[in-house]
């Protein structure tokens, strides 16, 4: 079955599908095997970081998969403890050996350091080299929020072209987003599903019923809608597929007001401010 992921044009062109498959916490040869099924369920977009310690095993998965590299879109980001200028380079080099890849899509600073606004600044102009020597077609930031993305863009060379942040029902994050919009940041969400803990609330629940669809593909439906990419992970065939099958219907404005008005009520509690 093949199911129309829409792609998203980033600013500088590029363009991106528009849901991605997250690979946190899923390492060794159960990780190459579940990439490996996800590409052959449709899955074109691929997210990892040096700091999921699967890069190899991403790697495996890409080269025996009999799709055109062209037609994949693969991320992956430096950790902090690689940041600064030298460093993050060095970072850089050692995910594309271990991805096998001779250039990577999209490359990401992980998080931002507080209080460090030079390290954010310098670890931003090497992805800025590596940007223009080609061996990342675009350069972007995660875990950013308005302030941290303000250095950048009072300091760039090259705006970033996503911010890739914690998104799900209850936590919609309005300034980054807001931020992000004014400068033509696509926002990411990592952890759609809330890890799975969006799916025991009553009131997407009801919702969900009312498309016939599930919660899973209420929330990722609910992002795309909010102009967000979706990165939902699974490790489950059929659950992967589900995630996926979200171009045949659409959430009315009214839901999509019901949901964004929701509380924050549950998530990874993993704040950028203090996330050192
Ligand atoms: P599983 O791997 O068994 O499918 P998130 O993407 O927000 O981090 O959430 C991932 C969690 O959500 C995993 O525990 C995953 O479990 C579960 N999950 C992913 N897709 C679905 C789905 N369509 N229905 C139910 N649970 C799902």
């Amino acid at each position: 079955m093949s199911y129309n992921i829409e792609k998203i044009k980033l600013n500088n062109n590029i363009y991106m599908p528009s849901i991605g498959f997250g690979t946190s916490m899923v390492v060794g040869e159960e990780c190459a095997k579940i990439v490996k099924k996800a590409i052959e369920v449709g899955y074109r977009h691929i997210d990892t970081a040096s700091a999921y310690k699967n890069e190899k095993e991403i790697g495996k998965a890409l080269a025996e998969s009999d799709v055109n590299r062209k037609d994949l879109f693969i991320t992956s980001k430096v950790w902090k403890d690689s940041m600064g200028f030298d460093n993050t380079i060095r970072s850089f080099e050692n995910t594309l050996l271990d991805l096998g890849l001779e250039y990577i899509d999209l490359f990401l600073i992980h998080w931002p350091k507080n209080n460090d606004e030079k390290l954010n600044i310098e670890t931003w102009q090497a992805l800025e080299k590596l940007y223009k020597e080609g061996k990342a077609r675009a350069i972007g930031v995660s875990n950013f929020l308005e302030h941290h993305l303000k250095i950048i863009l009072d300091n760039c060379e090259i705006k970033p072209a996503v911010d890739q942040i914690e998104f799900h029902p209850g936590l919609m994050r309005e300034d980054t987003r807001k931020i992000c919009k004014e400068n033509d940041i696509i926002v990411e969400a990592w952890s759609p599903l809330g890890k799975g803990k969006m799916l025991k609330n009553e009131l997407l629940i009801e919702t969900a019923k009312k498309y016939n669809k599930s919660v899973a593909q209420l929330c990722l439906k609910w992002c795309l809608q909010n102009d967000v990419i979706p990165l939902p992970k699974s490790e489950n065939e059929i659950r992967m597929k589900e995630n996926l099958d979200l171009f045949d219907f659409q959430i009315s404005d009214e839901d999509i007001s019901l949901i964004n008005s929701m509380g924050y009520f549950d998530g990874s509690d993993m704040d950028p401010n203090s996330f050192n």
